[in-house]
């Protein structure tokens, strides 16, 4: 199966339908508050019913009765991978995980439940003087992932840049998931700690989520097709 996520940040079906059409094999996509938000879970469905594997990206961040409800029902979808927000705490998380649990069919393999670090779009700077959070990212990035790890979650996601201390300190089976990806000469947009493929895949990153480099691509299938000859 692809290490490559694409990013299907689109807000209607029609670009949806339209940009995967030129993809003839299953690929994973990663589907989040931008698409879902504009047409609702039934696209997750219709995603799914095409053939393709579904990180479904809505980081739930709230109380944890709250998000083990949500979960519940996220679990239904049938998707293979969900997650929620580290800064919740280890009581949410847990509570992330029996939900999905409850929720999954029977006979079903739950989601993988993954959990976000410290976002890619976020500087030190950023971090240390409006979150109020002192140190380095790395610091809080490597406390968040074990915390995740204590309660049970599969993975992390994270940047290219921490996935080798995330794996030396929660295992090489805790997943690093990895967006703020860019082929060289591709502008960073809103992103701060970006890496190439081939970086990603020297820091042994699990699975890759690039949006805008395959999405606004002029060939979007072939450029994809090359990242994934380059991760793999
Ligand atoms: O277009 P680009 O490749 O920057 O898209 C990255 C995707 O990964 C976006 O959908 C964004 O929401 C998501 N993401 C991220 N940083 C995180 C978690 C998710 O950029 N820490």
């Amino acid at each position: 199966m692809s290490r490559t996520i694409i990013a299907l940040d689109f807000s209607n079906k029609e670009e949806v339908m339209n940009f995967l059409k030129d993809f003839k094999e299953p690929v994973y996509v990663k589907i989040g508050m931008e698409l879902t938000y504009a047409c609702g879970l039934d696209m997750v469905r219709e995603v799914k019913e095409m053939g393709h594997k579904i990180f479904l990206d809505l980081k739930l961040h709230d109380i944890p009765n709250t998000v083990k409800g949500g979960m519940k029902n996220l679990a239904k979808l049938g998707v293979d991978i969900v997650n929620c927000h580290c800064a919740g705490g280890i009581e949410m998380m847990k509570a992330a995980k029996q939900g999905i649990l409850e929720g999954t069919p029977e006979g079903q393999e739950p989601a993988k439940l993954i959990g976000v670090t410290i976002l890619t779009s976020t500087s030190k700077e950023m971090m240390n003087e409006e979150l109020g959070i002192e140190g380095e990212v790395i610091d809080t990035v490597i406390r968040y992932a074990k915390n995740a790890k204590a309660a049970g979650l599969d993975g992390v996601v994270c940047s290219v840049h921490e996935a080798k201390a995330i794996h030396e300190a929660c295992g090489a089976d805790f997943l690093t998931v990895t967006p703020g990806i860019r082929l060289a000469g591709n502008s960073v947009d809103d992103q701060k700690r970006v890496a190439t493929p081939s970086f990603a895949k020297e820091q042994g990153c699990d699975m890759i989520v690039v949006g805008r480099s395959i999405t606004k691509a002029a060939d979007p299938y072939a450029t994809y097709c090359q990242i994934e000859e380059e991760m793999n």
